[in-house]
C-alpha cells in the first residue's frame, strides 16, 4: 500500500505542498485545524483519525516532509534527517572508524568520489560526505526522493558548519533509475566507488525489523532488479564496487566480491575493478 494524499499543515508552505503533491501524483490538502498549539495528546489523536482510512500519508510540516503511517495501533513518523542527535553522536564517535569508511577505500588523500546509486533516506550519503567524500545520490523512488530532497534542504539551514560542510559535499540528481542512468554513461568513469544498498527481502516475525523499516519497505519493495545494477556499476567504477548487504545474505547476483567486511548485522563487499 502505498500513501494515499498529502497533506500540509504548515500555512507557510501551501504553494510548495501543492507543487510537490502535483509532482507526485498525490492528492493534496491543507489541514489548518491542527495548525495551532496543541497537546501531544491531541496531536496523536489528530494523526490516529488522519490513518484511519489510510495505510500511510505525507505530512508537510514546519519540521519537514515526514511520512506519517500507522504499522499497528501506534502513529509512526518517518522523514530522512541528518541533523538529529543521533547522526551527530554517530559521526562524534569516529565516523572514520565506520566499515563503511573502510568498505570505499577512504584512508588519506584523495578522498573517493562516490556514486551512491541507491540513495533511500541518505544516511550512508551522509555519512560518507561528513568523512569528506564528494557523493552524488540517485534514488529512483519519488516518495522517498523527495523526503531526501526535503532533508537536504533543511540541512542546508541547520547554521551548523560541519552539517553544511557535509551537505555542500552532496548531490542529489532528479529522480532515475540507476540501471538506467548508468547505462547512458557506460565506458565513462562516473566516480571512482559506486555505492549499492538495494532493499533485502525483510525476514517476517522478526522482531530485530523495526516497524520503521517495515513501512519504508511497504513504499519501496524488495528492489528485485538489483542484480542488473551490479555489471553496470563495475563499467562505471574508477575504482570499485561496494554493496551493502545484510550480513548472511548472499552476494548480489551470485557474484563473489574481492573482499568483505562484516559488522553485527551488515556487510559490506567490495568488488576491485581489475587494472
Ligand atoms: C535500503 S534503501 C538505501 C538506504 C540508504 N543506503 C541509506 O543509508 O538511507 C534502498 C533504496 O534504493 C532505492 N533503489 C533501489 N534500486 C534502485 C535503482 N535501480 N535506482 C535508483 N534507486 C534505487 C530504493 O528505492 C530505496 O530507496
Amino acid at each position: 500500500m502505498s500513501p494515499v494524499c498529502l497533506i500540509c499543515l504548515d500555512p507557510t508552505r501551501i504553494e510548495e505542498g501543492d507543487l510537490l503533491a502535483r509532482d507526485l501524483g498525490l492528492e493534496f490538502h491543507v489541514e489548518s485545524s491542527a495548525t495551532g498549539v496543541i497537546s501531544k495528546r491531541e496531536e496523536r489523536r489528530f494523526y490516529q483519525t488522519l490513518l484511519n482510512e489510510r495505510a500511510g500519508v505525507l505530512l508537510l510540516r514546519s519540521e519537514g516532509l515526514g511520512l506519517l503511517a500507522a504499522p499497528e495501533d501506534e502513529a509512526l513518523w518517518i522523514k530522512a534527517d541528518f541533523c538529529d542527535a543521533g547522526t551527530r553522536y554517530r559521526l562524534a564517535q569516529g565516523g572514520g572508524n565506520e566499515m563503511i569508511a573502510k568498505a570505499v577505500g577512504l584512508k588519506g588523500q584523495p578522498k573517493p568520489t562516490v556514486l551512491d546509486c541507491t540513495a533511500g533516506l541518505g544516511m550512508d550519503a551522509y555519512v560518507l560526505a561528513a568523512l569528506g567524500c564528494e557523493v552524488t545520490l540517485l534514488e529512483r523512488n519519488l516518495i522517498v526522493h523527495a523526503l531526501l530532497k526535503d532533508a537536504i534542504k533543511r540541512a542546508q539551514g541547520a547554521n551548523d558548519p560541519q552539517i553544511a560542510a557535509a551537505i555542500a559535499r552532496m548531490e542529489l540528481l532528479e529522480p532515475s533509475d540507476a540501471a538506467a542512468y548508468l547505462e547512458s554513461y557506460q565506458g565513462k568513469a562516473l566516480a571512482s566507488v559506486l555505492y549499492l544498498d538495494p532493499m533485502f527481502p525483510l525476514r517476517k516475525k522478526s522482531a530485530q525489523v523495526k516497524k520503521a523499516m517495515q513501512i519504508f519497505h511497504t513504499i519501496v519493495g524488495d528492489d528485485t532488479d538489483a542484480g542488473a545494477l551490479l555489471p553496470l556499476a563495475l563499467g562505471a567504477a574508477g575504482n570499485r564496487v561496494v554493496v551493502k548487504r545484510p550480513r548472511h545474505a548472499p552476494f548480489l547476483k551470485g557474484q563473489p566480491a574481492s573482499h568483505s567486511l562484516e559488522g553485527q548485522r551488515n556487510r559490506y563487499d567490495v568488488y576491485l575493478k581489475q587494472r
